[in-house]
């Protein structure tokens, strides 16, 4: 489809920093109205986990950013869904869906995003998952460089006390124990990482709703943002 059709199509952004909750909201407000979905921080994960398989020299990235780039336009993935209502990541033949959750990853893939190559590399391919009857797009620059057209931008935000919290839940269910404070300091290092940078940093676009996801429930988050798509759609 070409771009000025696409266009035409609803797009829901939701930015926001590791932990916030995004990819939890955005998958409950696409399943909700039966939209696609975009999990951009997989394909920066999937960049990560490439690279590292190709033994790129992360202690000297901005040297690798040629490399980082051509990975980028070349990954050979295929997101898969699966019967539960998931998403299978295939890369190369092998499925990756958990090896690219590690914290590991997560922090190598903020490392790449900071490579201005690498983005407008994804850039493109971000845009194809715009396709009918909408798009629910999750990220850090969703609203402010791949979507800004979109008609509802959403900012999700929580202190890095609950956002540690959250992520050592998760990783109890999978009978992982992780330290608190090593959680946090992760989640901080990373926020710097995504906000300073020179490139779409992590900011909210001047037109988005935010919403602090501390003391809600994931309902109550999932309500306000339907309640303002039938506002605007
Ligand atoms: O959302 P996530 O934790 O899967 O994202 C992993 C990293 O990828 C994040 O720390 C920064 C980067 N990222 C980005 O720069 N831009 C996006 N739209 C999504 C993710």
């Amino acid at each position: 489809m070409e771009q000025a059709s696409k266009n035409g199509i609803p797009v829901i952004t939701i930015d926001g920093p590791a932990g916030s909750g995004k990819g939890t909201i955005s998958q409950r407000v696409a399943e909700t109205l039966g939209w696609n979905m975009l999990d951009s921080g997989a394909l920066y994960r999937l960049v990560a986990l490439a690279a590292q398989r190709k033994g790129v020299n992360f202690n000297q990235i901005d040297a690798e950013e040629k490399s980082l780039a051509n990975i980028a336009e070349q990954l050979n993935v295929v997101f898969k869904p699966c019967a539960n209502g998931g998403v299978e990541i295939i890369m190369d033949n092998d499925d990756v869906s958990q090896a690219i959750r590690s914290e590991d990853c997560g922090c190598a893939a903020s490392q790449v995003a900071a490579q201005k190559p690498v983005r407008a590399a994804l850039l493109e391919r971000q845009r194809q998952f715009r396709e009918a009857p909408g798009l629910v797009a999750d990220g850090r620059d969703m609203g402010t460089v791949v979507f800004p057209d979109a008609k509802l931008k959403v900012f999700l935000t929580a202190s890095p006390q609950i956002r540690g919290e959250r992520r050592r839940n998760q990783l109890k269910e999978s009978g992982i124990d992780a330290n608190l404070a090593g959680l946090i300091k992760d989640i901080e290092e990373r926020d710097a990482r995504d906000m300073n940078r020179k490139d779409a940093p992590l900011v909210p676009a001047d037109d988005a709703i935010i919403i602090d996801t501390g003391k809600l429930s994931i309902e109550e988050v999932v309500k306000q943002v339907l309640d303002a798509v039938k506002k605007v759609y």
